[in-house]
């Protein structure tokens, strides 16, 4: 079945979606995304998204075309013109296209940003195979831009990373900077040690996951022990657990580190709980 896309105020069908080639996204990568779960037909964190983006927007002095409300609309509309029940929203804005290729940011009075909007349809999502089994990671170096917590297209580093891992044997990499692990190639990293959550704290150097917020929250919330700070490959491979989160992973646990097993080799108590409470209460909360 043909998707209904949106771009620039229309829907149309996927095939006669298009872009201009002079698109800042295209020659520059200059733009932004988010991504944001669909279950139950609902959207996961919308508001926490929305401001990201927002963020993301202010930091490369980009303007937002369209208000929190006018952004819900469009991702609902597009939730229900597909029929996602699970899956996933992909929304993306650039800095327009100026009609020719060139290095100075246009004008925003003449070159109005690029707006595109796309749903994926992930039967399943909630109940990956992968969530049961827990994915191997490698540790790769990390050779990324220093504005990690802007959300850009920039993709081909996370990209290549993810074809590093799966010509090694594994499902993903984790990304390393001073001998300290930053975060996944498109997730939050975390360990688990006796009772301690550990995770890198928010800075430049990582995105500010908007599942990391919740996931954390949640944590807390249940009496666990959280701590936002920096931690090296060799102490992640001591570790009694791993895992990472993201928009369209939620809580995946991590089995493998660089060929070392942690525990049995199976998904953790501390990942699969987190998992269960970070699906629960994003149900209930999803609008
Ligand atoms: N990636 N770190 C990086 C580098 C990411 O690309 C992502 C998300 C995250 C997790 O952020 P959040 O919890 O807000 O999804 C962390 C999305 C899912 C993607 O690129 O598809």
């Amino acid at each position: 079945m043909t998707r209904t896309v949106y771009v620039n105020g229309s829907y149309l069908p996927e095939d006669r979606a298009t872009v201009s080639i002079f698109d800042r996204g295209f020659l520059m990568a200059d733009g932004v995304y988010e991504v944001t779960s669909v279950l139950d037909g609902k959207l996961v964190d919308f508001d926490g998204h929305a401001i990201r983006l927002q963020r993301s927007l202010n930091e490369l002095e980009m303007a937002n075309p369209m208000s929190r409300d006018d952004l819900l609309a469009v991702h609902r509309e597009l939730v229900r013109l597909n029929g996602i029940h699970e899956g996933l929203v992909y929304l993306q804005i650039t800095r327009g296209a100026p009609g020719d290729r060139d290095f100075v940011f246009p004008d925003p009075e003449t070159t109005p940003p690029t707006v595109v909007m796309f749903t994926q349809d992930k039967p399943g999502l909630a109940d990956s195979p992968a969530a049961r089994t827990g994915i191997k990671v490698i540790s790769i170096d990390d050779i990324r831009w220093g504005r990690r917590d802007i959300k850009t297209v920039q993709l081909l580093y996370p990209s290549m990373g993810k074809m590093m891992a799966r010509a090694a044997g594994a499902d993903d990499a984790w990304m390393v900077e001073d001998g300290l692990v930053t975060e996944g190639t498109s997730n939050n990293a975390y360990i688990v040690k006796g009772n301690r959550i550990i995770t890198r704290a928010l800075s430049n150097d990582i995105l500010h996951g908007i599942t990391r917020a919740a996931v954390l929250r949640f944590a807390r919330e249940a009496q666990m022990h959280v701590e936002e700070r920096s931690f090296s490959v060799q102490e992640a491979r001591d570790a009694d657990e791993a895992f990472v989160t993201s928009a369209s992973a939620f809580v995946l646990p991590v089995v493998e580190i660089d060929d070392t097993t942690l525990g049995d080799g199976r998904p953790g108590p501390v990942s699969r709980r987190l998992r269960e409470i970070y699906l629960d209460e994003s149900r209930k909360a999803a609008i």
